[in-house]
């Protein structure tokens, strides 16, 4: 090992630090008839205005009882309905890995494209000239991603297996788009990441640059706990279901994996697969196929990855990372904690705006209530859509999420644009749940000996690649964060600079006299 994969390999194992588990996803949906009231809409937005107003505290005391009774009646309902638990995927992994086709493949194989769609997509790719992007088309929908055969956006889908319905979030790969990948993985407990084991392609996404790396460190910070790590394109000429190739990428992708973070033994799995083809995936591959392979196929593992349940008594949190106006303003989100129930009050944060909760969708259907782990839809009244930006946080009144503008964090910092030095000063792109603002280091308070974990005596006032630093750091505006140990969901970021992740943080502290 020469002296800078050494000090790579010390960097990775200083991440490791910062990269704690933490708990999550439960789930608790209800689905209830679909029926909408619109009069019943109006008058609730109405009700709510006054009550909101008026009677602030009387919701505040009624909050906690509402809680404890509902989550009783939570309990007998459980029993009564066999019900599928919800998990986020997020597939991650170097640009043309084959993310977009595994997932199209994903919802072709459960059923959700017919094969006439399909044919449309293979004569719309060969237009353009892109002959095998036909199963990615199903995910990249717009016509940009279409033409280039890149993903751009977070594609979203849904797919059920026996036990499981699953919320697809479709990354892209390429390093200008991280920002969009952040956001994914922000939102998922577990992750297929992709690789390609075409000969050449697996080397290029892994080598530095390449966004393997960067996509493992971004989703164990950003608290994906769980990985599939999906050796794809075993098909291609260059491959052929190799053993030989299937083995070398999973021995050079293990200690890497170890050093982001993961524990390999148990969050994360191997398997080979066709994306294009569609092999190993719902069905095993046949021995004809692959005589070696006797593990699972990518629906048998995703089904049986284990979560770790977050607490649905907590106090409500749920990011919003996008927002509408339909009969009401609807914010669109992933319950972090607690739980939402149609007709609850609560407040959006910062800008401690009273709101009612006029409705609760998962997926498409209306559900009475929706649990940590979940990707709903709130409609709520009392609030303007305008007056929501996305990072805005829908809480529960008793315990709203903290706001302010100035943290403590605990800083691992990656590898600096131009080798530059961190200091109080430094300017970069803070990214934390949907957060997304600029922020300064007004103070490096202390240096971490990555060899003891100790604070080192001496004063700091700048460090350089591969340092752990705690300081503090201010943003311009009001943004709604928790400490990592309190709630890590809330209290990871990454910072980034010139569209690149310059280092990965908790936060230690929040400086309440900021906000
Ligand atoms: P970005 O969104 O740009 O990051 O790429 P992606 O990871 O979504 O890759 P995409 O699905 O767009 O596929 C890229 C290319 O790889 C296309 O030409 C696919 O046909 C090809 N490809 C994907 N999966 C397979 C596979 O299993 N076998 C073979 N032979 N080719 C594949
Ligand atoms: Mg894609």
């Amino acid at each position: 090992m020469d002296i800078d994969e050494k000090k790579m390999v010390d960097i990775e194992e200083e991440i490791r630090s910062l990269q704690l588990d933490s708990g999550d996803a439960t789930e608790m949906i209800d689905e209830t008839a679909q029926h909408e009231e619109l009069e019943k809409v109006d008058k609730m937005e109405e009700d709510s205005k006054e009550e909101v107003h008026n009677q602030a505290v009387e919701v505040e005391k009624k909050v906690k009882e509402k809680e404890n009774s509902a989550l009783d009646e939570e309990a007998t309902f459980e029993k009564e309905l066999p019900k599928k638990r919800h998990l986020n995927v997020v597939f991650i992994g170097h640009v043309d890995a084959g993310k977009s086709t595994t997932g199209g493949q994903i919802l072709f194989l459960s059923g959700q494209v017919d094969d006439r769609t399909i044919q449309k997509y293979e004569k719309e790719a060969k237009d353009k000239s892109r002959e095998s992007w036909y199963m990615a088309y199903i995910m990249d929908t717009n016509e940009e991603e279409r033409v280039k055969g890149k993903t751009v956006e977070v594609g979203r889908a849904h797919f059920e297996t026996e036990m499981t319905r699953f919320t697809i979030l479709d990354a892209p790969g390429h390093k200008s788009y991280v920002p969009n990948m952040i956001s994914g993985a922000s939102q998922a407990d577990v992750g297929v990441l992709v690789i390609s084991a075409r000969k050449g392609e697996f080397e290029t996404g892994y080598e530095r640059g390449g966004q393997t790396r960067e996509h493992v460190q971004l989703a164990k910070t950003l608290g994906v706990s769980k990985l599939l790590v999906v050796v794809n394109k075993m098909d291609d000429p260059t491959v052929n279901w190799s053993k030989e190739r299937y083995d070398e990428i999973e021995s050079k992708m293990t200690p890497f994996l170890k050093a982001s973070g993961y524990n390999v033994k148990k969050d994360v799995q191997f398997l080979p697969i066709s994306g294009l083809i569609g092999t190993n995936m719902k069905t095993r591959v046949d021995k004809s196929v692959c005589s070696w392979w006797g593990g699972p196929c990518l629906f048998e593992a995703l089904d049986a990855t284990e979560i770790p349940q977050r607490d649905p008594k907590g106090p409500f949190r749920m990011p919003i990372i996008d927002k509408f106006k339909d009969m009401g303003t609807v914010v669109m989100g992933k319950v972090e904690s607690g739980s939402v129930r149609e007709g609850d009050s609560m407040v959006v944060m910062p800008n401690k705006a009273h709101v009612k909760v006029l409705a609760v969708f998962c997926d498409e259907d209306k559900v009475k209530r929706a649990g940590p782990g979940e990707n709903v839809r709130v409609r709520l009244s009392g609030v303007e859509e305008e007056d929501i930006l996305s990072g805005f946080v829908l809480s529960s009144i008793s315990r709203p999420i903290p706001s302010v503008s100035e943290f403590e964090a605990q800083l691992q910092i990656l590898e600096l644009v131009d080798n530059a030095i961190f200091t109080a000063g430094y300017k970069a792109v803070l990214h934390i749940h949907a957060v997304v603002e600029e922020c300064e280091i007004v103070e490096l308070l202390q240096q971490i000996d990555p060899k003891t974990k100790k604070p080192m005596k001496r004063k700091v006032l700048f460090v350089k690649n591969g340092a752990i630093v705690v300081c503090r750091v201010q943003v311009n505006n009001l943004i709604c964060i928790e400490k990592f140990s309190d709630f890590p969901q809330l209290g990871r970021f990454t910072l980034r600079t010139e569209g690149k992740t310059v280092a990965v943080g908790k936060v230690t502290g929040l400086n309440f006299s900021s906000a």
